[in-house]
């Protein structure tokens, strides 16, 4: 049976500043979800949140970008706004860049991950959500499950990883779009991979046979109001086991908190802190940046779980060192490279301020 997941993102109010979720938020979210259930519109849904980011996770038989479920998830991000205007929380409504829905939530605010495959005789698959970051962030992780050996010892043991990935990548700032294989152009890949913030992964697939393998999201905010309105705190489906890597080789290479773009005011360098959901919470300095992954069996499209991931011991060492990381980083205060580069806070309101002292500046004599 073909099934379709979707995991469509909007952060339509913060709970306190931009600290996390009201509970009404979810409560709304539920509802709506449970109706189109019940009207045989979805399989099944999940409703969570990271951060102050509301997370969808619907399955459903209608393909990627279906309309009905884009259209459902963005009255659903409409009415929860409204819920969030009512108890005053904050930037209400702040993902929702249009006020008119066209056939695709795609373009409006929201971020959206999807892939559809036949399930297989046994499903597990891993949705990751942040908070705090761009969608860049998933770069380095899922070089590291997909392409390195070092990282995914199926690339080496098992017959049907052996031949490798495919890895889609898009340039954000261009609209376009290449594919290069692994291991044959791993060079290539880290070259557009080792600059997030223009080159992201689309989607990855198995080179044998071009099965799907993960799908993140890639929408970035800043290019579609044209001004900073928030992170995109992006999401990343990952299917795993029986010919794709391992639930512990997707997981691997979050215990390394790797530097991301976002944390305070979507303007700093931070490492990216994988955590429980309960800790999903990102309260220091607006931060630093986190990560959550709900892991699910799935039982012709019905979610079995979630089961929360990080919320392991194993994790421990990553969540102190990306503490360590918040320290040594926070010293910097307003200087690079805790602060981004001058290029990414163009759609800051840094500009403004250097505007007012336009005319003080003199020529060199
Ligand atoms: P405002 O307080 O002006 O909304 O901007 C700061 C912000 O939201 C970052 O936390
Ligand atoms: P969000 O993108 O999570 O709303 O964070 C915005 C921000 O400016 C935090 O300081
Ligand atoms: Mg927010
Ligand atoms: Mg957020």
């Amino acid at each position: 049976m073909k099934i379709t997941i979707s995991v469509i993102k909007a952060d339509v109010g913060g709970y306190v500043g931009h600290s996390a979720m009201h509970p009404a938020l979810i409560e709304k979210a539920k509802e709506n979800l449970e109706a189109a259930k019940n009207k045989g519109q979805l399989i099944d849904f999940w409703v969570m949140n990271c951060g102050d980011d509301l997370d969808l996770i619907m399955t459903h038989k209608g393909g990627v970008g279906e309309k009905g479920i884009h259209r459902l998830a963005w009255d659903t991000f409409m009415e929860c706004t409204q819920v969030a205007k009512k108890l005053k929380l904050y930037g209400a409504g702040q993902d929702m860049l249009s006020d008119a829905f066209s056939g695709t939530i795609k373009g409006l605010g929201p971020g959206v991950a999807e892939m559809e495959f036949e399930e297989r005789k046994s499903e597990p698959v891993l949705i990751f959500m942040a908070d705090k970051t761009s969608p860049g962030a998933w770069n380095l992780p899922l070089f590291k499950i997909f392409g390195d050996p070092f990282n995914t010892a199926g690339l080496v043991i098992d017959p049907h990883m052996h031949g490798g990935f495919k890895f889609r990548i898009l340039d954000i700032l261009e609209g376009k779009q290449v594919t290069l294989s692994c291991p044959e152009e791993l060079y290539d890949i880290l070259v557009f991979l080792g600059a997030p913030s223009r080159y992201v992964i689309e989607a990855i697939y198995r080179k044998s046979d071009g099965e799907i393998a993960a799908v993140p999201s890639t929408q970035k905010l800043s290019l579609i109001a044209g001004r900073y309105v928030g992170k995109d705190d992006p999401v990343l489906i990952v299917r795993a086991q029986s010919g794709f890597p391992a639930v512990g080789e997707v997981l691997e290479p979050f215990a390394f908190p790797h530097l991301v773009e976002g944390w305070m005011r979507g303007s700093h360098h931070g490492p990216l802190m994988p955590v429980p959901f309960k800790n999903a919470t990102p309260s220091r300095f607006d931060g630093p940046p986190r990560v959550v992954a709900a892991g699910f069996q799935l039982n012709n499209g019905k979610l079995e779980g979630p089961r929360d991931m990080f919320d392991d011991p194993s994790f421990d060492r990553a969540r102190e060192r990306a503490n360590d990381i918040a320290d040594y980083l926070r010293r910097h205060g307003p200087f690079e490279p805790h602060r981004l580069p001058l290029e990414a806070m163009e759609y800051t309101t840094l500009p403004e301020v250097r505007k007012k002292l336009e005319g003080r500046f003199e020529e060199v004599k």
